[in-house]
């Protein structure tokens, strides 16, 4: 198979949909690898990283549009790239089709098959696809939260290990899911002092037992939360509720009762936010006062790591894209149901329940659509 990888062209999109290495493998099993020049830049590869596992370096994105049986990209097409993909050509990235009605016209217009990132599943009741960007913003939400603590950005001048004689950073990680697992592991590794709040038992009992002695976990309720954000210096909030928008866990009178100074990371901002006070930010521009409170809400997180971000995505999509290249679309789906639920888009006909019922378009059943 032809395995095509354009650069991205979304703006502030560092990441690339194929690195050296996923090439390489693919190459390996005698497909072919088409790397658009410089799509890896961003992320750190080069062109010679990209020929040296075996890829061949095209100039444009219009010839890997017109010669590839299958597109690896990372964000969802945009409308010129859509233009360019054609019936019976593979798509695999993330899509995010629900809110997006243009982009899934386009789509079915084109006639191509499209399998969404985010909607792959794996046995545990996961989306593993999703998971790897969790982790990175999860992991990430310390590291920003700390350096918007220091003074000269507003925060309190609070170092997250403290010193001998001087205790360490508080922090409330609110959601002790992917993202605020991630979290709370690195603020008790930079020495801060931890508790992590989940309104799901099996979750607090996992927590419990695997992270008892690293950091503390509490039931959440508005009564836990007033009480622990009264001493925080850095709340990171992680919350889901899937397919709902985040619940606002902390008001605007609640910044009050806060330390001034006080961080608010809130990585649930993709999803509206779990702090009344919160709104989108750039890297270009990540934090913002609101009553002496500083706000971090950088929509994009996992982009200001592009080059860990890409390769821990590619660790989880190349299984699937070497499926995908080695079987076919149609037979690698019937063989994995995880990978079948990722097909959103085939021939004219969406294939996905939720966003038929989100657009009010008609749906084909997936396993209809591989017979
Ligand atoms: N900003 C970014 O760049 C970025 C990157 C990745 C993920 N995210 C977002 O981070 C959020 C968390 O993602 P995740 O992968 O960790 O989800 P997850 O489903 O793994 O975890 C969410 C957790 O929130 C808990 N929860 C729900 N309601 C709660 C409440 N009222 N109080 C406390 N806990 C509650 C759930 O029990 C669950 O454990 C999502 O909105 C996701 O889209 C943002």
């Amino acid at each position: 198979m032809k395995i095509g990888c354009p650069t991205e062209i979304k703006p502030q999109e560092f990441r690339v949909g194929m690195t050296p290495n996923a090439a390489g493998e693919a190459v390996a099993r005698g497909h072919q690898a088409l790397v658009q020049k410089g799509a890896g830049l961003g992320a750190g590869f080069s062109d010679e990283d990209y020929t040296a596992a075996g890829a061949q370096i095209i100039e444009t994105a219009e010839e890997i549009f017109a010669t590839a049986d299958m597109i690896v990209k990372v964000k969802e097409p945009q409308a010129g790239e859509r233009k360019m993909l054609r019936e019976g050509q593979l798509l695999f990235t993330y899509l995010h089709l629900a809110p997006d009605p243009k982009q899934t016209h386009d789509l079915l217009a084109s006639g191509c098959t499209a399998i969404a990132y985010e909607t792959v599943t794996d046995d545990r009741d996961g989306l593993p696809l999703l998971a790897p960007m969790s982790e990175v913003a999860g992991r990430l939400a310390p590291q920003v939260g700390a350096w918007t603590l220091q003074k000269a950005n507003g925060g309190r001048g609070v170092l997250m290990g403290g010193v001998p004689g001087v205790g360490p950073a508080k922090v409330v990680v609110m959601g002790g899911g992917v993202v605020g697992t991630h979290a709370a592991k690195i603020a008790a590794g930079m020495g801060a002092d931890v508790t992590v709040l989940d309104r799901s038992l099996p979750r607090l009992k996992y927590l419990d037992d695997v992270f008892g002695g690293t950091f503390k976990n509490q039931y959440s309720t508005a009564g836990a939360t007033a009480e622990l954000i009264r001493d925080a210096d850095m709340v990171i909030g992680a919350v889901l509720i899937p397919g709902a928008a985040a619940p606002k866990l902390i008001s605007r009178a609640q910044l009050g009762d806060m330390k001034p100074g006080a961080v608010l990371v809130d990585v649930a901002i993709d999803q509206g936010g779990c702090f009344e006070t919160s709104k989108a930010t750039t890297h270009a521009d990540p934090i913002y006062d609101v009553d002496g409170i500083m706000h971090y809400c950088v929509a994009n997180m996992p982009g200001a790591v592009a080059r860990t971000s890409t390769i821990a995505l590619g660790n989880a999509t190349m299984p699937f894209m070497l499926a995908l290249a080695d079987k076919g679309w149609k037979q690698a789906c019937a063989d994995d149901a995880h990978l079948l639920a990722g097909l959103n888009v085939h021939a004219g006909k969406l294939t996905y329940y939720a966003v038929g019922e989100a657009l009010g378009l008609d749906v084909m059943s997936p396993q209809l659509a591989i017979k």
